[in-house]
């Protein structure tokens, strides 16, 4: 079995603790070790993280990865992504400069049903050299864990494509993918002419494509995009509790753009966790606070779509809540992979520290696909996914906005995304 020991580090955030969501005042300690500090790996975990001197003695034979006075942390989990997609949607950018919105976009016929048009265009093969390219550029940023979810194919054949493409890029990359199923993402256009129509949609997903996605064993979570105008809050209750009975765990875009009750509905059925919340009520807040469910903020979004109101992050952790932030990287509405950027926006635009954000990323995200268990932290017994940056205070990394600052990543003790500044 390899070994390796990770020297020289400036700090070393750990976010060590409990092997759980840390919520409200939980998330104040990141637990951030000075200089003198190392971390040992042995195979695909961290076997101790402790005083350089004693973990020398403790693994003579390891080797040396000199950290270059450079900022350690576990790998970033980005709990929320539609990575799987064809073309990009620039024009859509414009559009909205230009006043017209991302759902009045979506009812010309655009947003996700271009995406969706372009990707049933496109084989398997195509789609995975897209999606392999994609989330590379993530783990050059410093993330080691990305969720995947399906979406931009609304048929059987499409959405199980999608996934396939996910198993095959988690088999083939240095990443660890976790594959969420989300035919839940709209209502095709050839099921809007009647309300019949719908139905008829809704009885696909959960009679046809849930029960071909669990056979196949394709994806871990479901999702379903909960918002007024997309879907209702019954319909998404009634596709994800046939995706439970299924065997899947859930997850629900919800309160995005306007609230309809979709955190409370997240609550009320367990899910792991409720996406977005830019729009949650005061009562969707107390019902997370109350709940297992992670709340996953995705300030990239509200950026992108140049809007003013982001998720209530502050009154999300003081309330008790759990919350983890993503990217929601995806060509309508987050098309960054850049994942320091959204700890600058959780930091600047919803008040949130850096140590609250630290965790969000890691520990909470882990805890958003359900492996808080093994992943998220740099202590003993858990998967060795660790990212380096290039600089000497863990504040640093929100700071330099926009900036690549991450020199390398490792996942399970292997190294990802390589360096790029000659260290090592
Ligand atoms: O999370 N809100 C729904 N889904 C994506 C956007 C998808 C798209 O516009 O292609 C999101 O923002
Ligand atoms: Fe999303």
């Amino acid at each position: 079995m390899t070994s390796l020991l990770f020297v020289n580090a400036a700090q070393i955030a750990t976010c060590a603790g409990a092997a759980r969501a840390r919520r409200g005042a939980e998330m104040r300690d990141a637990g951030v070790l000075g200089a003198g500090h190392a971390v040992a790996v042995v195979g695909d975990e961290v076997a101790a993280v402790g005083a350089r001197d004693a973990m020398e003695r403790a693994y003579p034979d390891a080797e040396r990865v000199d950290c270059g006075g450079g900022v350690l942390t576990p790998g970033f989990v980005d709990s929320h992504t539609h990575g799987v997609f064809g073309r990009a949607r620039f024009d859509e950018q414009e559009m909205r400069a230009a006043g017209v919105g991302y759902m009045e976009i979506a009812r010309r016929g655009g947003g996700i049903h271009a995406s969706v048009r372009d990707l049933r265009a496109r084989s398997e093969d195509e789609l995975t050299a897209l999606a392999r390219e994609r989330l590379m550029r993530l783990a050059a940023y410093g993330t080691t864990t990305v969720e995947v979810k399906s979406g931009y194919g609304l048929t059987v054949e499409d959405e199980l494509k999608s996934l396939r493409v996910v198993g095959r890029l988690a088999a083939e990359l240095p990443l660890r993918l976790v594959p969420t199923w989300l035919g839940a993402h709209e209502i095709p256009l050839e099921y809007r002419g009647s309300p019949s129509a719908r139905g008829d949609y809704l009885r696909l997903l959960t009679d046809e494509m849930l029960p071909r996605v669990a056979a196949e064993g394709l994806a871990r979570f479901a999702d379903v995009f909960c918002e007024p105008g997309v879907y209702t809050v019954n319909e998404s209750r009634r596709i994800l509790s046939a995706a439970r009975a299924a065997g899947l765990s859930l997850k629900l875009h919800a309160d995005e753009l306007d609230p309809s009750g979709g955190a409370e509905l997240a609550a009320e059925l367990d899910a792991a966790s409720a996406d977005h919340l830019a729009a949650v009520s005061d009562h969707g807040i107390a019902a997370l606070a109350a709940a297992r469910t992670v709340a996953t903020l995705l300030p990239g979004t509200m950026l992108f779509l140049g809007k003013s109101r982001f998720a209530p992050a502050r009154a999300l952790i003081d309330g008790g809540a759990a919350v983890a932030v993503a990217s929601d990287f995806n060509p309508g509405t987050s098309p960054t992979v850049n994942f320091p950027l959204i700890l600058t926006l959780a930091v600047s635009q919803m008040r949130m520290s850096v140590a609250e954000a630290l965790l969000a990323a890691t520990v909470n995200g882990a805890a958003a696909l359900e492996i808080a268990d093994r992943v998220g932290q740099l202590a003993a017994g858990f998967s060795a996914d660790l990212a380096l940056f290039d600089a000497s205070d863990v504040r640093e990394i929100p700071y330099w906005y926009g900036d690549r600052r991450c020199r390398g990543t490792w996942v399970r003790g292997k190294p990802c995304h390589q360096y790029e500044l000659g260290i090592g």
